[in-house]
């Protein structure tokens, strides 16, 4: 036995022999873990976070919490836009966000923001347009690239607790041209109300990133498979009124990571719901072709556009005439 036994009984000597490799054991794990967080900060530094968090106590500050009870839309669409774009917001309320009956169905059209709080200026002029359109809902979190998770949560939280009447909702970016017809279409071709329901552009088998220079990196602790579950892509989705309540609570349990579609996916492969296909690949459009035209558009349902100015000459392009092909 080593000397320091000769002091103790043999079973003591066991016992500091087993405190001393159990000591060793915690500093080299606190060592690891450390070094890691290092490791970690620096490279979250250079990158912005990939963590965000979803911490549920976000409160709005600009809202229409009984406009789903009076109106009792069929479909709810929520558009996702920065504070200060007025612009987009006017190109979709003068397009395709005009029309509030199609079909016989009635479609409500909302912005959801996130807040500038610095500036003053920007916050009352959107209180004015609150008041004169009566369709913004703007939540206190900072809007940036890197939170449109917690957009899409809070949108997620808002349906979920003023909109269950409605049958869809719809998530939709502001640079989209929305054929409202073709989607209400979908919509109703579905005959029974549908449950679970969720479509759009569905993208199967994503690679993570894991190369720190890119705009879509995630590092392996944060998400650790190698591939995403399917997920429509942000551009545009469809789904049931059921399923925003229960992506919201099933949230509180993974870890977010910044990619708001690919964390749908992983919400939703978590509630065991698979993405459906639409009924027609071309309905949804990434890259609209060079030369566009009326026919074109009225067999789609979301078109990706580059900016304002085409968004609206897509659209009164459509509209000129009463001829649609
Ligand atoms: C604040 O918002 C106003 C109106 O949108 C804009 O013109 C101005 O540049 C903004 N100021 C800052 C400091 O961002
Ligand atoms: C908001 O509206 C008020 C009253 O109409 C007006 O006086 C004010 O200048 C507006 N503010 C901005 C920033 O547009
Ligand atoms: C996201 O929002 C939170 C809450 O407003 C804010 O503290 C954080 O800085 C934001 N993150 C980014 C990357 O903008």
């Amino acid at each position: 036995y080593p000397s320091i036994c000769v002091y103790f009984g043999v079973t003591e000597c066991w016992l500091l022999g087993c405190l001393l490799i159990l000591f060793n054991v915690l500093l080299l794990y606190f060592t690891a873990t450390t070094l890691e967080r290092r490791k970690w900060q620096k490279m979250a530094k250079k990158t912005g976070n990939p963590h965000v968090a979803y911490p549920q106590n976000y409160r709005f500050i600009l809202d229409q919490p009984k406009k789903c009870e009076h109106q009792k839309p069929f479909v709810v669409v929520i558009v996702p836009v920065a504070p200060q774009n007025t612009e987009a917001r006017n190109a979709i309320r003068t397009t395709w966000g005009s029309d509030e009956l199609v079909w016989d169905k009635l479609v409500l059209v909302l912005f959801l923001l996130g807040s500038q709080s610095a500036n003053e200026t920007l916050q009352e002029q959107l209180q004015n347009e609150s008041r004169e359109y009566q369709d913004l809902l703007q939540s206190n979190f900072l809007d940036s690239y890197r939170n449109l998770t917690i957009k899409t949560m809070v949108m997620m939280e808002w349906l979920s607790r003023n909109c269950r009447q409605a049958s869809y909702g719809v998530k939709v970016d502001a640079d989209v041209l929305l054929n409202m017809k073709n989607l209400l279409r979908m919509l109703v071709s579905l005959k029974s109300l549908q449950h679970n329901y969720i479509t759009g552009l569905v993208l199967s088998g994503n690679i993570v990133s894991r190369d720190p220079s890119s705009k879509f990196y995630v590092p392996q602790d944060v998400y650790p498979k190698y591939r995403y579950p399917p997920y429509p892509l942000g551009m545009c989705y469809i789904f049931s009124m059921d399923l925003p309540e229960k992506i919201l609570h099933i949230s509180w349990h993974i870890k977010p990571i910044f990619i708001e579609d690919a964390y749908l996916g992983v919400c939703l492969k978590h509630l065991g719901i698979a993405p459906k296909k639409p009924p027609n690949s071309g309905l949804f459009v990434v890259k609209p072709p060079q030369r566009f035209n009326r026919c074109y558009y009225s067999g789609r349902i979301a078109i990706l556009t580059d900016s304002q100015t085409q968004l609206i000459s897509y659209w009164m392009d459509f509209h000129s005439t009463k001829r649609t092909c």
